[in-house]
């Protein structure tokens, strides 16, 4: 693959070059009914990616990350990064980072609220510099997503902490270092746990994070961060304890693959009725997916340590599900996995528990002749015969996957629009769908998308 270097100018894919989402006219073409055969190579994992670009910022030395996915996400948090100070190149899948000279503390709004991830530099940044800025990141499409978990963990590291005009000031009282802490989450936060580990790694003495995340994303982090010296122990449990380091030093890491990624391609197979071989996955990071799609009556057999086979049943059941912290049902699966109960037998109830607005495609799907109702953070999803091809829009990253699902098993075509969404954390989405024989396409800039995204603008032989 060509080398590519990150700037502002020539980032690939360049979040500056992307539309503004009301002026994003492309749509996404799906001719629903083959079957697919093949096989799917899964990207690194996108979570992973944001947090340890972030958390090279504790790295006073080159970082080199491996299996980094090609996403408008990492593209904006890369140019985050280099508003900073930072200096970063991208050689394929391979990112470098040296953030020896950080010559900002402040993160620009324009940027950050772009991406709730990118509020998780304020950790390594405090531990760094002693101060970071960085703008609140916002409500998003699938709930109000607060930060104060972030906050008042950092104020029990030490810092000063007060949000001004819509920005979160952070300041290391007395002197340069944050202090060990003990320091419990309401809830385990994903980021509250990565921003509090990042912060901790530089801090003096012992932190003890209880209740904390346990996705395999925090572990990777933490492996990380371990990497380039920092001492950590119990990632991956709910209690973390960091004892503080003066500095950290250069290091390579690869990023674990991408489990939604590979939870999406296990439901394509399922959906479409094909079975579809996984490769390099970790099995153990998609139990609850795996257990749910044995309950509807697939089978995923490891046919080696990182490689899974998607078996279809010949009919599949309804099941219940909830979404819960890891190791529980992910919820950035959930959509995917609605889609998937829209054309099994019987009824099942999906109750949505981490988020509270991450129920939008169920209009969408509806339009494509599911039948979903729902009640509060329930959705009630019967089973139906058939799908049809419709055109729908993407309202959230899993929900733009979710319909790209329901149109490979529709009948006819569906047309998707809002594939901002889809962007930002798929790494060529499409091309992987089409080695394995679907039947996709992508026009870019429709004149007819914001009017009427179901007129035809190609023939399905004009697909491949
Ligand atoms: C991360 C993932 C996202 C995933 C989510 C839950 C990244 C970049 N994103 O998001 O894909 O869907 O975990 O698995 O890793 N909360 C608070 N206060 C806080 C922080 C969170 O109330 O300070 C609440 C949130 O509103 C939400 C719940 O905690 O209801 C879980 O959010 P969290 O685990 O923090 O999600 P993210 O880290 O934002």
């Amino acid at each position: 693959m060509e080398d590519r270097t990150i700037t502002p100018s020539i980032s690939l894919p360049s979040s500056s070059s992307l539309p503004a989402p009301e002026e994003d006219k492309s749509v996404l073409q799906i001719w629903g009914g083959s079957s697919l055969q093949g096989q799917v190579k899964i990207s690194g994992a996108k979570n992973s990616a944001l947090v340890l670009m972030a958390g090279a910022l504790l790295c006073p030395d080159d970082c080199r990350l491996h299996n980094v996915p090609s996403l408008m996400d990492v593209a904006r948090m890369g140019e985050i990064l280099l508003s900073l100070g930072v200096k970063l190149e991208r050689h394929g899948d391979t990112l470098e980072i040296n953030a020896s000279h950080i010559g900002q503390s402040k993160a620009p709004y324009e940027l950050v609220s772009q991406l709730r991830a990118s509020f998780f530099i304020i950790g390594p940044m405090l531990a760094r510099l002693g101060v970071a800025r960085v703008p609140l990141p916002g409500g998003c499409a699938i709930g109000a997503r607060p930060v104060d978990l972030h906050v008042q963990g950092l104020r029990a590291l030490g810092a000063d902490v007060h949000i001004e005009h819509g920005t979160v000031h952070a300041y290391v009282r007395n002197g340069k270092r944050l202090k060990g802490a003990k320091i419990y989450l309401d809830c385990p936060s994903v980021g509250a746990t990565e921003t509090l580990m990042m912060a901790a790694t530089l801090a003096e003495g012992e932190t003890v994070i209880d209740n904390a995340a346990q996705e395999p994303e925090v572990i990777d982090l933490a492996n990380f961060c371990r990497a380039m010296g920092a001492r950590i122990r119990g990632a991956g449990t709910n209690t973390i304890v960091i004892s503080g380091v003066p500095s950290l030093h250069t290091t390579e890491y690869t990023l674990i693959p991408d489990r939604i990624e590979a939870g999406t391609f296990l439901v394509a197979g399922a959906i479409t009725h094909s079975e579809l071989s996984l490769y390099p996955v970790i099995p153990d990071h998609l139990t609850a997916v795996i257990a749910k799609l044995q309950a509807i009556g697939a089978q995923v057999i490891t046919e080696a340590p990182s490689r899974l086979r998607i078996v279809p049943g010949r009919y599949h059941t309804a099941t219940d599900i909830e979404t819960l912290p890891y190791p529980g049902f992910p919820t950035d699966m959930q959509a995917q996995f609605m889609a998937l109960l829209t054309l099994s037998e019987g009824d099942s109830v999906i109750t949505e528990t981490v988020f509270e607005n991450r129920l939008r495609h169920v209009a969408e799907l509806n339009r494509m002749g599911a039948d979903i109702r729902v009640k509060g953070n329930h959705a009630i999803v019967r089973g139906v015969p058939k799908l049809s091809g419709a055109p729908v829009v993407a309202t959230d990253l899993r929900a733009s996957a979710a319909l790209v699902l329901a149109a490979l098993a529709a009948d006819g075509m569906t047309t998707i629009q809002g594939l901002h969404h889809l962007d930002r954390g798929y790494d060529n989405l499409e091309l992987k769908l089409k080695q394995v024989g679907a039947r996709v396409n992508r026009i870019i800039d429709n004149p007819d998308a914001a009017s009427d995204a179901s007129t035809p603008t190609l023939s399905p032989s004009t697909l491949h």
